[in-house]
């Protein structure tokens, strides 16, 4: 099939890299010509585990292919994603003039059947208001006469896919959720994931829309929730590792995301909380479950700082040493990330940070001024004070802790995502501190 993927961001670029890899010929489109011409030379501006190798075999095969004008490249395609950015507005909504100026530009050049798919998470409705505008911005020759005006038709397909893991979560979904008005549109996005051979779930419009914003808060209340509990287990000697063990084995409940640690960040679950909060808003109801989702996560990040400065004492001039910035291991994504809130309100108080991430290092250069930004995990931990552990890479589980406690000024660790073995390094005569696990903890 011909498919067109509007915005080369990450679930674009992703989304268009498999569709060519299960046997469809596309085109990415980006307005940032500069990107295009990246891209076109084989190089991926973002770091996803497996996703080079695949885009520089199809963009070779020519099965894939890239192009800076929606004009042209969604000229041949059937089938057009829309997946721009849907950025967070300061009320909380989202934004969506990158979707407006989409349909726009493709109800212009449209000159034959096209189905519009929206992969950008948006508000319930947006589908609708995208048919308006396609309908109302079509090729002037066809204003006025609806007759041999192209048909089209518009569809939601939310993306289901984590960063880290993007490709491979393409490739094996646990369903593919696809929101339609016609049986037309319904077959041709059947076709499309038919060589995945995924479980398919087929709904209306806005239903589609809904599921996604309803299961990235659902994701986000999880973590909260075992957030929160870790805050009573840290009070009453309780280990929130085995809670979140013995709460998993329920299927009802399940293990995944109930790891506790300093929050939830990315691109993904603080923006679409907010949306989410703001829809219910407008539509009448207040969601506070969802709100006081969102304050125990920041309340999670103050009190890991809370805690360091009651065990190092006086932040002012002291050197702390961060290992891993990305706002989850295998990215190199720095969008509100845990790390930026931790490290900023560190340096507040008057703290040196020293930092390392395997892959968030040029991403963090911009975000994170003051901080000095270090070749490897051992050069971060020199002199330091203490060491926070913000992301779970997994060569820090494998470090050289002998080594690092020879550099180290004070032997004390905190691991903000109970990632280390903490009764081996208090055993090795570190003071180690997790989240939620006031047994392992020997002050
Ligand atoms: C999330 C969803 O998991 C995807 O299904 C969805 O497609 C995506 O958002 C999106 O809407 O585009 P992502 O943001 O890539 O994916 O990453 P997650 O693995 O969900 O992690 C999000 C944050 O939650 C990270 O900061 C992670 O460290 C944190 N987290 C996750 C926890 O603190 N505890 C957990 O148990 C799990």
């Amino acid at each position: 099939m011909e498919i067109a993927i509007v915005g080369s961001g990450y679930v674009g670029l992703v989304t268009g890299v498999c569709l060519a890899h299960i046997g469809h010929r596309v085109v990415c489109i980006d307005n940032d010509q500069a990107k295009i011409r990246q891209l076109q030379k084989g190089h991926v501006p973002i770091y996803e585990p497996g996703l080079e190798e695949l885009l520089k075999k199809y963009y070779k095969s020519g099965r894939l292919s890239f192009s800076g004008s929606i004009a042209e490249g969604a000229k041949k395609a059937t089938v057009v994603f829309i997946a721009v950015g849907t950025p967070s507005k300061k009320n909380g909504d989202a934004d969506l003039t990158y979707i407006e100026n989409v349909a726009r530009e493709v109800a212009r050049s449209m000159d034959s059947y096209k189905l519009l798919v929206e992969k950008s998470t948006v508000p319930a409705e947006t589908g609708k208001r995208i048919e308006r505008t396609i309908r109302l911005n079509m090729h002037p020759r066809f204003k006025n006469s609806k007759k041999g005006a192209p048909q089209f038709d518009v569809a939601s397909n939310p993306e289901f896919l984590r960063e880290g893991s993007a490709v491979e979560d393409f490739m094996n979904p646990d369903r593919v959720v696809i929101g339609v008005e016609t049986k037309r549109a319904e077959r041709l996005l059947r076709e499309v994931y038919a060589p995945l051979k995924a479980k398919i779930v087929v709904t209306n419009l806005a239903t589609a829309e809904m599921i996604k914003h309803a299961s990235n808060s659902f994701l986000a209340t999880k973590i909260s929730f075992i957030n929160a509990v870790s805050r009573i287990c840290d009070r009453v000697g309780a280990d929130v590792e085995k809670v979140a063990e013995g709460m998993g084995f329920d299927k009802r409940i399940g293990r995944a995301f109930l790891n506790a640690g300093v929050g939830y960040g990315g691109s993904c679950f603080p923006k679409d909380v907010d949306a989410f909060v703001r829809l219910a808003e407008k539509s009448g109801y207040d969601f506070h479950l969802l709100k006081s989702v969102r304050q125990v996560n920041a309340e999670q990040k103050a009190s890991f700082v809370r805690l360091i400065e009651d065990k190092i004492w006086n932040l002012k001039d002291k050197t702390i040493a961060v290992w891993g910035l990305a706002f989850k291991p295998d990215t190199d994504d720095m969008r509100s990330a845990a790390s930026l809130d931790v490290i900023h309100a560190l340096q507040h108080e008057g703290a040196a940070v020293r930092a390392y991430d395997p892959k968030g290092m040029e991403r963090a250069r911009n975000l994170l001024p003051g901080v000095k930004l270090c070749a490897d995990a051992y050069a971060a931990v020199k002199g330091a004070d203490c060491l926070l552990l913000l992301t779970e890479w997994k060569e820090f589980s494998s470090a050289d802790f002998k080594k690092v406690m020879k550099a180290m000024r004070q032997a004390i660790i905190f691991d903000g995502r109970n990632f280390l073995d903490g009764e081996a390094l208090s055993d090795m005569g570190f003071e180690y501190y997790g989240i939620g696990r006031g047994h392992v903890q020997k002050t």
